[in-house]
């Protein structure tokens, strides 16, 4: 059979040539001082433009003005590229030169909010000695945008993009932290909160006063006909504040597509105008020196009829043109993808022409679960298929974050290795909230659903991992286990492939903070349970060296440090092994002549991997524990404690 002709080039390369003279005209003066440069821009623009066109008439060609929406879209590309910092240019050579370098060993992230962490930007500048301490290479800033001031989700409710919340800084601050960032060998990540915008911000406020062409960013509707009709597919995020996903707007005598908050307004990706409005303040972003995107909410930004409207490939297509615009302006910008979804869905988001870098909520999520079964086959399975990640990619792996936990295991996976899922799910859900007998955690249901009874668990690290109830009964014994625990997870997130990211505070053993319930603004979402601000004084504790924080503390540094010392540990990759013992979960991590074998116990008490099982993974000689330089003679079996982990040197 004949391969189809694939037209697109030719026409790809015919639009290019028509329409670059003219945006050479528009910005002729520009330009003239732009001389040495401009060739490098071109032969980037040439390099991406075929596939970015390809997705442009994927999603927009049908359109009879497609070609406005060509030039429309070369012109910002140029535009922005003309407005981008010198300082950033060098950093995009750089990366170019160096396009893999997130997958560095060195490379260790944190998260934070900065008026929960330090008040505001302007402040946050101080603590840059701290996160060198911690040797954070990467640091998340949590949405600081300007927001509606009551109704926010936790700055996910955009007003607009191009200015922080005046609590939290200026838009100046922000890009001079960048810069102060990036001189200490920190990376800036921020959200890219591009599925909905608040219903504050200028473009809902006109949709509000029925300018047609405002309304038509949003989806909107007259009636509850197509409602009804999508909505028999439809997923609810946020079962537990409000039902369904539409809200009716008064102003506009309509009703608009809400996936998350009422006050949250899903863009209609549909109209071009959109893709492009939201494209030049993605580039805006790139040009105040962020480095990393997450793109918030991914699943979500493509609506079909008939469909749950999540993961649609025309979700992949928007994100792809992202990805080659940001390949021509701002080639060192990188992408984070938060699909919080089936795993097989949040892996398709995984490629270099789409997010370089994924959470990975199904590591987290199964942690949680041989934490509380104290079995690791569920998560030996569903690791031993599904962490491979395509070349040039890797996981952002995470132990706890801002959001819930929900428990996003595939369920036939359960099912293969003799697991109920919905049973186990149950079983989950009652241990995470402490209601198991036996359970040592202190989470909090978040968005319990009545009508199937599903919910998801808020809650810290060290809460969930039993610190919190151990110190109500004041049990000297029971606080050893749970900082066991704590630390058996930390060292799984530093040494499994990819970028280990810590949700700062979590380095000290931040507790639960329940004052959210006295805000009637938090109140009815518990994550708020682990976003705490009274705590992070703790921080100036780190010198006592009597305190658990401290410990806590000293034993992150020391992982992260380490991990930065062991070649083995770049790259992502890792091959889970057998090991013999249900209760002990293990890998290999290996790069050039290093390797390393990792073993973890998620039993109360010493298990052994034997020495058959050892000689299998390629241990030939004695060999040492990394983290506590104790040696294990070659033949011996391995005696793990309880909750303890090991990485051998098996080079
Ligand atoms: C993401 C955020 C979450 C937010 C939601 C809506 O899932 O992590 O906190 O509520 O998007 O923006």
């Amino acid at each position: 059979m004949m391969a189809e002709y694939d037209w697109r080039p030719e026409q790809a390369a015919k639009s290019l040539n028509r329409i670059l003279p003219q945006v050479e005209k528009t910005f002729a003066v520009e330009l003239a001082q732009a001389v040495h440069e401009w060739p490098e821009f071109k032969n980037r623009l040439h390099r991406e433009w075929e596939r970015l066109f390809a997705c442009l008439h994927q999603l927009y060609g049908w359109q009879y003005d497609f070609f406005y929406t060509l030039e429309q879209i070369l012109n910002m590309l140029v535009q922005y590229w003309l407005e981008r910092p010198v300082e950033l240019k060098l950093l995009d050579e750089k990366r170019e030169a160096d396009p893999l370098w997130f997958l560095s060993e060195n490379v260790v992230g944190g998260v934070l909010y900065v008026d929960l962490f330090s008040d505001n930007l302007a402040k946050l500048d101080d603590h840059i000695s701290y996160f060198k301490k911690l040797g954070l290479t990467y640091l998340h800033l949590m949405p600081l945008f300007a927001v509606p001031r009551e109704d926010n989700d936790g700055g996910y409710a955009v007003s607009d993009y191009r200015a922080i919340n005046p609590d939290i800084g200026t838009m100046e601050e922000l890009s001079k932290l960048a810069a102060a960032l990036r001189n200490e060998g920190i990376s800036l990540v921020l959200d890219f909160v591009f599925n909905h915008t608040s219903d504050e911000h200028i473009w809902a406020r006109k949709a509000k006063s029925k300018d047609l062409d405002f309304m038509a960013y949003y989806h909107t509707y007259p009636s509850r006909d197509l409602p009804d009709q999508f909505q028999k597919h439809l997923r609810e995020i946020f079962p537990a504040v409000r039902k369904g996903s539409f809200t009716w707007c008064e102003e506009m005598g309509r009703w608009v597509w809400t996936t998350f908050n009422s006050f949250q307004w899903d863009l209609n990706y549909a109209n071009p105008e959109v893709f492009r409005a939201m494209a030049e303040e993605m580039l805006f972003l790139a040009n105040q020196g962020v480095e990393v995107l997450r793109l918030d909410a991914v699943a979500f930004i493509w609506k079909k009829l008939g469909t749950n409207c999540e993961n649609q490939p025309e979700a992949h297509t928007i994100i792809r043109a992202f990805n080659a615009m940001a390949k021509i302006v701002a080639p060192c910008l990188l992408f984070k993808s938060e699909a919080i979804v089936h795993p097989d869905d949040v892996i398709r988001y995984l490629h270099p022409d789409e997010c370089q870098l994924s959470y990975n909520p199904l590591l987290m999520a199964l942690l949680w679960e041989a934490l509380a079964t104290r079995e690791v086959k569920l998560l030996e399975y569903s690791m031993r298929n599904r962490y491979p990640t395509p070349s040039g990619c890797t996981w952002v792996n995470f132990i706890r974050c801002h959001d819930d936990i929900g428990w996003t295991f595939d369920d036939q996976d359960a099912r293969n290795i003799g697991i109920d899922p919905v049973g186990h799910r149950a079983f989950l859900n009652k241990f995470y909230t402490g209601q198991h007998p036996g359970s040592f955690a202190k989470g909090v249901p978040f968005q319990f659903n009545a009508d199937n009874g599903d919910v998801r668990i808020s809650g810290t690290l060290s809460s969930l991992a039993g610190l919190e109830d151990a110190i109500e009964k004041q049990d000297s014994e029971l606080i050893e286990q749970a900082v066991r625990r704590v630390n058996l997870l930390r060292s799984i997130l530093v040494s499994i492939g990819g970028i280990p990211l810590l949700y700062v505070g979590d380095e000290w053993g931040m507790l639960n903070d329940y004052t959210y319930l006295t805000d009637p603004e938090k109140a009815s979402d518990s994550r708020w349970v682990h976003r705490s601000r009274k705590r992070w004084n703790a921080r100036e504790d780190l010198t006592d060296q009597d305190t658990l924080e401290w410990r806590f503390f000293q034993e992150m540094v020391k992982l992260f440090s380490l991990r930065k010392t062991l070649p083995a540990l770049q790259n992502g990759g890792m091959e889970v092994i057998h090991t013999g013992n249900p209760h002990l979960f293990g890998y290999l991590r290996a790069f050039g002549d290093q390797k390393i074998l990792i073993v973890n116990n998620f039993a109360q008490d010493p298990q052994n991997m034997d020495a058959d099982h050892l000689k299998a993974c390629g241990v030939k000689e004695d060999v040492v524990d990394l983290i506590t330089r104790e040696g294990l003679s070659f033949g011996k079996d391995l005696v793990l404690n309880g909750h303890q982990s090991v990485w051998l040197d098996i080079s």
